[in-house]
């Protein structure tokens, strides 16, 4: 079975069969959602970064060097953290994959701003996703994005979808709710909501939306996705 714990926001642990542990978009300390900090996250194999904003970014830096874990992103992402001292690195490009000894982990697009976040914050990365097969078990994780089109490509070959329903950064409900028609996954957990003012929502009236479609999972922070 692998296991996926939701921290709250977008950032989530993946557990792979074998035990790999997978970090997507780690952020702790400054995460008002989220039910530990940074310095509880242990054991951590491969970080893996969406893009460079502070929500999805903050931690990756501190967590790879202190646990030694592999930094996944965009080329630039993993070029930025191997200058603040990351060891290891995999960068990737929108559209390529590569094959990790847990599985296959895959870039998508994502319409989303390109900063990242550093204290000098003038270096600029593209945004994306992550599509992971591990070994037949298919997750996406949208990152922060637009409903796009794109996403049909997605169409029959996803299982488990983390799609963000925030709505002012990122899609909201009935945009999520209409990817979830384009993706057609087996279950979608609604992300990226609660954590400020402007992305309160109600993830019931998502579920609402995504009627038969799909089994939406709502998960708190804290919560376990088993798959
Ligand atoms: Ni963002
Ligand atoms: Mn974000």
């Amino acid at each position: 079975m692998a296991e996926l714990h939701y921290h709250g926001h977008a950032t989530f642990t993946l557990v792979a069969d074998d035990g790999v542990r997978i970090v997507i978009d780690p952020w702790f300390d400054e995460n008002p959602s989220t039910e530990i900090g940074v310095d509880d996250v242990d054991g951590v194999d491969y970080v893996l970064c969406t893009h460079g904003h502070s929500d999805h970014f903050a931690d990756a830096v501190p967590l790879a060097i202190r646990t030694g874990a592999t930094l996944v992103s965009s080329f630039e992402i993993a070029k930025f953290a191997q200058e603040k001292g990351v060891e290891g690195v995999h960068p990737l490009s929108i559209g390529g994959g590569f094959t990790f000894p847990f599985g296959y982990v895959k870039m998508t697009p994502a319409l989303h701003g390109t900063a990242v976040d550093g204290s000098e914050g003038r270096v600029s990365a593209m945004p994306g996703g992550f599509w992971i097969d591990l070994g037949g078990k298919r997750l996406y994780h949208a990152g922060d994005t637009a409903l796009t089109t794109d996403m049909e490509l997605l169409r029959g070959r996803v299982d488990v979808a983390l799609l963000p329903i925030g709505d002012n950064f990122t899609m909201g409900p009935e945009d999520a709710a209409r990817a979830v028609n384009l993706i057609d996954p087996g279950v979608v957990i609604p992300m990226h909501y609660d954590t400020f003012d402007v992305i309160r929502q109600d993830p019931e009236r998502f579920r609402e939306l995504v009627g038969p479609s799909a089994r939406v999972e709502i998960l708190r922070p804290g919560d376990t996705h088993a798959f």
